[in-house]
């Protein structure tokens, strides 16, 4: 009897205590504790004014540009987490990830960030991260380019080095299938809810035509009449940096017209179209992105802020570059 009593509570015990680690466990993973919108509210108040202005000039300068910031964010967050580590300058001692496969002759926007940093730094000295910038800038162009918005978090601070095999791992191609996407997004702890909303990034900005030559000369799952147009610019060989519209109607309006072209078989990128391509895990979303662009724009938002968090420094991990391009 008493031994029976004893060993219930113990269980009780037990379980509570599971619970209790269970719960630390998720609420750990899921949100960004040390993140936070109001991180720099009194350290510097202008930070977000000032980045918001800039990112206003350079779109108003170059439409293209709001996507290129977009993407920056994406290829800073995806190689050992949003850090900076994507901004940092090669130099005779040191390869950063400007070279990798998925960024030479690729990302753009550099100085951009410079010009955003510059004010920063004049503004509050040493207080805004690199890598915050690029969070911010990537919010502000899907805004300014009539998407969603949604509140940065804040207080990611920068690294001091970066990985060039970490980026061409890391980075998905685009001749990647649905698999490959759904694993290289799951390995940052993004579901396939995320990977279908954050493909609709696509909506803005241009490929070359190497990203998609492949598609349009080897695929049966794209339209030929598409496939015949962009074959008149971007030949079997050579033309390697003609650029083409990833969302072929509105490449500067973040809208939901990437997923409308999903479902005609007109998705730029052979990765594109494997999102539409008859899985059931992926379909639905697409037919359902396509069908309601408010659907999209939360889903959007929520994923790019878990985008956001993915391993962030903190605390007394790495600086504060006083230059993006260079380890202080
Ligand atoms: C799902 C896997 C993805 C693949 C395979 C992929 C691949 C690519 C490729 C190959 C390009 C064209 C690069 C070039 O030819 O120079 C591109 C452009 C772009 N990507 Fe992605 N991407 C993916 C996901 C994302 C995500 C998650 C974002 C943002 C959150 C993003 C944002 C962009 C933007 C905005 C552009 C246009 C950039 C510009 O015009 O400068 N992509 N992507
Ligand atoms: C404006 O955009 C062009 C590319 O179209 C670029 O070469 C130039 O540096 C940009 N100017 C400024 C001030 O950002
Ligand atoms: C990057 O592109 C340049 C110019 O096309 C090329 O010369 C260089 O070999 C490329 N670098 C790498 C690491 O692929
Ligand atoms: C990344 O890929 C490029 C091009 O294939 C290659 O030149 C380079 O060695 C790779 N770098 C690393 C560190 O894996
Ligand atoms: C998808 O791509 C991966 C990596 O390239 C490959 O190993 C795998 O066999 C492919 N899967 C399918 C279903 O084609
Ligand atoms: C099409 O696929 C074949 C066989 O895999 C390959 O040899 C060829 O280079 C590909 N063509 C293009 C334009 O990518
Ligand atoms: C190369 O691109 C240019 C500019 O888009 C285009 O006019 C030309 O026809 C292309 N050349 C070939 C051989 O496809
Ligand atoms: C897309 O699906 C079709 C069959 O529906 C298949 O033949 C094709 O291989 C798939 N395409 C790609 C690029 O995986
Ligand atoms: C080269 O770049 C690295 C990373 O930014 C930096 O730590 C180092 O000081 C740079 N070296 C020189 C000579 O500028």
């Amino acid at each position: 009897m008493i031994g029976n009593k004893f060993a219930l509570t113990n269980m009780a015990l037990f379980r509570s205590l599971l619970l209790i680690i269970l719960i630390v466990a998720v609420s750990s993973c899921q949100t960004n504790a040390q993140l936070s919108p109001n991180y720099y509210s009194s350290t510097c108040p202008q930070a977000l004014s000032i980045v918001k202005a800039e990112v206003a000039s350079a779109i108003k300068n170059e439409t293209r540009i709001g996507a290129s910031l977009l993407r920056l964010h994406f290829h800073d967050c995806f190689v050992n987490g949003c850090d900076g580590s994507v901004l940092l300058d090669d130099n005779s001692t040191f390869i950063g990830e400007k070279t990798a496969v998925p960024n030479n002759n690729s990302a753009r926007g550099f100085n951009v960030v410079d010009n955003i940093k510059a004010r920063l730094e004049k503004a509050c000295p040493g207080v805004v991260s690199c890598a915050d910038i690029l969070a911010i800038a990537a919010r502000d162009s899907v805004v300014r380019l009539g998407g969603p918005s949604w509140k940065v978090r804040l207080g990611r601070r920068d690294s001091t080095s970066a990985s060039r095999s970490a980026a061409n791992a890391s980075i998905p191609p685009p001749t990647s299938n649905l698999s490959a996407l759904i694993s290289s997004f799951s390995a940052q702890g993004l579901s396939i809810k995320n990977l279908v909303a954050l493909s609709g990034s696509h909506t803005i900005g241009l490929a070359r035509c190497t990203s998609f030559r492949s598609h349009i000369y080897n695929d049966s799952n794209i339209d030929p009449s598409f496939a015949n147009s962009l074959r008149r610019i971007c030949p079997r060989s050579g033309n390697d940096s003609v650029l083409a519209p990833l969302d072929r109607q509105t490449p500067t309006s973040f809208d939901n017209l990437y997923y409308k072209n999903l479902l005609e078989k007109k998705g730029l990128l052979h990765s594109d179209q494997e999102i539409f391509n008859g899985s059931s895990l992926t379909d639905g979303l697409v037919k359902m992105y396509a069908a309601d662009t408010s659907l999209l724009f939360k889903e959007f938002a929520k994923s790019m802020i878990k985008m956001g968090n993915i391993k962030p420094l903190t605390g007394n991990a790495g600086e504060i570059r006083i230059n993006c391009r260079k380890a202080n």
